[in-house]
């Protein structure tokens, strides 16, 4: 999960990494008030989680709280690349002398860390690393022994910060190095991080990554999740503890195994191109030992989807038997029609595994004018991505 900026400043503030004063506001009104709270020139700042907020009028600059009060008035439903700006967080405006760039990011390739910093921060790290790659530091972080105090000092050197403020900067660096492992997050990123005009080294900007398979370690991680933000039948998936993620195409997809859905979207694209570019709508693991009511919590979801116009279940058995899916397919189109929600889309169904043929009997005998048995995967992809153009009519 990525944080808002705030959010990410908030956890820096609480690690002791020097940031300004804050608040975020959904109104403009707030916006006044906090920057009359504050008492000093003030920035709003736009909170959505994309990154080139100031080149899109995202960051402004405002003298007086009625002046923060216009401004955010701008920037409050200002479309930044497809986010919808719902709040903006109005902080203390800093004298900046030097804009920095520092992170450290899990680097899954070299199965260690790797901390990133450069003097020329502020604008596109992209583009510095690659029109001028010498100017941003790439150390390696041994995930064991972490960032210490001499190792902080050895990545500031290396960035080239000017020696007075490299124990500034190797603090700071310390200090993010812990919000990283002690709020396991993948991502810890500030651009910039200033030098301002009485010589404080200050977090300015905050990017945090939080890795969601350490979710159940940290109670006060849930209050950082925006509701607003999630698909809302990501959500319902997540209720019903599903495997779920929206994509945007036509056909649903359920499935058994991850690797087993991941070719499934494969097959479905491919198949899909001889139908006007048909593709899948979602990926849905329903996990190995499926039972009836997961399949139909998952079938479900699917057919929920409005974008959805036709539905693939993919279903190798193993643990659970074939007889058993079949079963709890039909059990879960019975479930739909008494949940008031009957099935009103073609689902393809491609057994496969123990006990197949007796599934593909059950299925058969079923004879339930939308659902249809396909064979092989290829050809249930086929006639599902055929459904699902036939659909668009
Ligand atoms: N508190 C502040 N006081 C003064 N200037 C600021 C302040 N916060 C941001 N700025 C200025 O605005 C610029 C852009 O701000 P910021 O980096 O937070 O947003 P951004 O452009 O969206 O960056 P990113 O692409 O990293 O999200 C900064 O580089 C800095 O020059
Ligand atoms: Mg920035």
């Amino acid at each position: 999960m990525d944080l808002y900026e705030y959010q990410a400043k908030n956890l820096f503030g609480a690690h002791g990494i020097p940031v300004t004063p804050g608040e975020v506001c959904s109104t403009p009104d707030a916006a006044h008030e906090a920057a009359r709270k504050i008492g000093s020139a003030v920035v709003v700042k736009a909170q959505v989680k994309t990154g080139g907020r100031g080149k899109a009028g995202g960051v402004k600059l405002a003298a007086t709280p009625d002046e923060a009060q216009a401004r955010a008035q701008d920037i409050l439903g200002l479309d930044i690349k497809g986010h919808v700006v719902r709040k903006v967080l109005v902080t203390e405006a800093t004298d900046i002398a030097e804009e920095y760039y520092v992170s450290f990011l899990l680097d899954r390739a070299n199965r260690a860390f790797l901390a990133m910093a450069s003097v020329e921060g502020g604008v596109d790290i992209e583009e510095v690393a690659a029109t001028r790659p010498d100017a941003l530091a790439l150390i390696r972080i041994d995930a064991l022994a972490g960032v210490d105090g001499a190792k902080a000092l050895a990545i500031a050197e290396a960035a080239g910060f000017p020696p007075t403020i490299r124990d500034q900067v190797a603090d700071v660096l310390v200090k993010l190095w812990r919000v990283l492992v002690q709020e396991d997050a993948t991502l810890v990123e500030v651009n910039p991080l200033v030098l301002s005009g009485d010589g404080r080294v200050l977090a300015l900007d905050g990017k945090v990554t939080l890795d969601d398979n350490a979710h159940y370690r940290h109670a006060a991680h849930a209050d950082l999740v925006d509701r607003d933000e999630i698909d809302p039948i990501e959500l319902r998936a997540k209720e019903f503890d599903l495997n779920y993620v929206k994509l945007d195409g036509q056909v649903g997809i359920v499935g058994n195994g991850a690797g087993l859905v991941m070719s499934t979207l494969d097959v479905v694209a491919y198949a899909g191109e001889e139908f006007g570019g048909i593709r899948p709508a979602n990926f849905l693991d329903i996990g190995g030992g499926a039972s009836a009511e997961v399949m139909s919590n998952g079938l479900d979801i699917v057919l929920d989807d409005p974008g959805v116009r036709a539905v693939f279940v993919n279903v190798f058995g193993g643990i659970t038997s074939c007889d058993a899916v079949a079963n709890g397919i039909i059990q879960a189109v019975g479930a739909l029609a008494q949940r008031g929600a009957p099935v009103t889309k073609p689902i393809v169904c491609r057994i496969d595994g123990n006990n197949a043929v007796e599934g593909r009997r059950i299925l058969t005998e079923f004879n339930h004018p939308l659902v249809e048995m396909v064979e092989t995967m290829d050809d249930a992809a086929r006639r599902v991505a055929q459904l699902a153009a036939a659909g668009a009519a």
